[in-house]
């Protein structure tokens, strides 16, 4: 498994594991600040997390949403004494033992059941205030933690990467634009992502996928308004079929970003 790679970056620290994934490499990143930890990592690499949660002072934890990479070693935090927060929404889903795909089992690992706490609308920690901004899209759950003082978010799977080519099918992409244009509203430089780690150069970051995802959404409703089908216009601007789609049995695909354009357009 390997150790877990940590950077300091104004005040955060930020815990991260690296997995490879069809030869392409990805990485899970946690952050702790100021006694608040954001997102467990996958129990997949439960042994280098909880190693290093008890080495740090952390008394509450935020999930920015119930997925397993995020939420994989909350149980263990939990049999800690730590209180954990999530959006009310997904604490049905918590309290029960995930089901996962055979293939999301295998990267991430079993996410157990755990009780978590209605997240707040702010976090308070003992040197700071974090707003909790509702970012959802990527999945129904999913918030956004904001500090205005330090200028930082952290955005859990909103962005990931600007160039997205593939979503899971239950993603709701007009959402995410949504999302991330009301991010934009804040005033921040530092992006705190769930897996592509410490972004300084934050709103860039959020604007250059902002102005991708725009631009597919024009290009795909005017194809679509021309009649042309989803599989054509999915052809069109995805020509490749991506391992993961195979691998995920279709739960990862570019078609559900063209879907979800079309379908979830208002
Ligand atoms: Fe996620």
């Amino acid at each position: 498994m390997g150790k877990l790679q940590i950077i300091n970056y104004q005040g955060v620290t930020c815990a991260m594991a690296m997995v490879k994934m069809f030869g392409a490499r990805l990485k899970v990143c946690v952050y702790v600040v100021d006694g608040l930890l954001v997102d467990t990592g996958p129990s997949r690499f439960a042994r280098e997390f909880t190693s290093f949660f008890s080495n740090r002072w952390i008394n509450q934890v935020v999930l920015t949403h119930y997925h397993e990479d995020h939420s994989g070693n909350a149980p263990w935090l939990e049999k800690q004494g730590v209180s954990i927060y999530i959006h009310p929404s997904s604490i049905p889903i918590c309290q029960k033992k995930a089901e996962l795909p055979i293939y999301r089992h295998y990267f991430w690992g079993r996410r157990d059941e755990f009780s978590p706490l209605a997240l707040p609308d702010v976090v308070d920690t003992e040197n700071g205030r974090w707003q909790v901004i509702e970012s959802p899209g990527h999945c129904f759950d999913h918030v956004t933690l904001f500090n205005p003082e330090i200028g930082a978010l952290f955005t859990g799977d909103l962005v990931v990467t600007p160039k997205t080519k593939l979503v899971l099918r239950t993603e709701n992409v007009p959402q995410i634009i949504d999302s991330l244009r009301r991010l934009l509203q804040y005033d921040f430089r530092t992006v705190y992502c769930g897996h592509a780690g410490v972004v300084e150069k934050g709103r860039e970051f959020i604007q250059a996928k902002l102005d991708y995802l725009e631009n597919l959404q024009g290009e795909v409703l005017k194809m679509y308004r021309e009649g042309r089908s989803l599989r054509e216009i999915n052809k069109k601007f995805f020509p490749k079929l991506a391992p993961l789609t195979i691998v995920s049995g279709g739960e990862w695909a570019s078609a559900h970003m063209v879907g979800s354009l079309i379908k979830d357009r208002k």
